[in-house]
């Protein structure tokens, strides 16, 4: 396994939509071993493909620092969210991609994901709480949408200049980062 750095949030290619995995070989086997080893030393909950800069639909996820659930460890290969509830919820996010910036998104609080596992088995999967919350940031990375372009305007506004930082890589990680 390897340590895979992580691309800056307003690297180009956090911008690009993802194409889909056509065939979980042992390259994409691999891809989830590394990022899984990147997201533990990075003290993440959930990691996409394209934040290592492989542009593929794959997010990785595990809540175990903040959960009890049983079987904390996800793969979600080619996810879509089908259906999200009415009902929504505030909570605080933060981004590997996005050094030391959390603020609050309001996002649906359950959703309806179907999505393939390692093993090629398709899954229709409800999320709730923090799991769907981690499900819709990941699937968002996916899609070329980050974190911030979900707040309320003022927030937008009063967040300018430490995410300029962050783009002039004045704010730093603890991690390497691609800019
Ligand atoms: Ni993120």
């Amino acid at each position: 396994m390897a340590f895979l750095p992580i691309y800056n949030c307003y690297h180009p290619t956090m911008k690009q939509s993802t194409e889909d995995v056509k065939e979980i070989d042992g390259d994409i086997k691999k891809l989830v071993d590394d990022m899984f080893e990147t997201m533990y030393s990075a003290d993440g909950i959930g990691l996409a493909a394209n934040q290592v800069g492989i542009s593929k639909s794959l997010v990785i996820i595990d809540t175990s620092a903040a959960t009890n659930e049983e079987d904390p460890k996800h793969v979600l290969i080619n996810p879509e969210i089908i259906s999200f509830s009415d009902e929504e919820n505030e909570f605080q996010e933060g981004c590997l991609s996005v050094p030391k910036f959390f603020e609050n998104v309001i996002r649906p609080k359950k959703i309806l994901v179907r999505y393939w596992d390692l093993k090629g088995k398709e899954h229709k999967f409800e999320a709730d709480e923090l799991l769907a919350r981690v499900m819709q940031h990941e699937i968002d990375h996916l899609n070329g949408i980050l974190f911030y372009e979900r707040l309320t305007p003022i927030r937008k506004t009063l967040s300018k200049s430490k995410l300029n930082k962050i783009r002039k890589g004045i704010t730093k990680p603890d991690y390497e980062m691609v800019y």
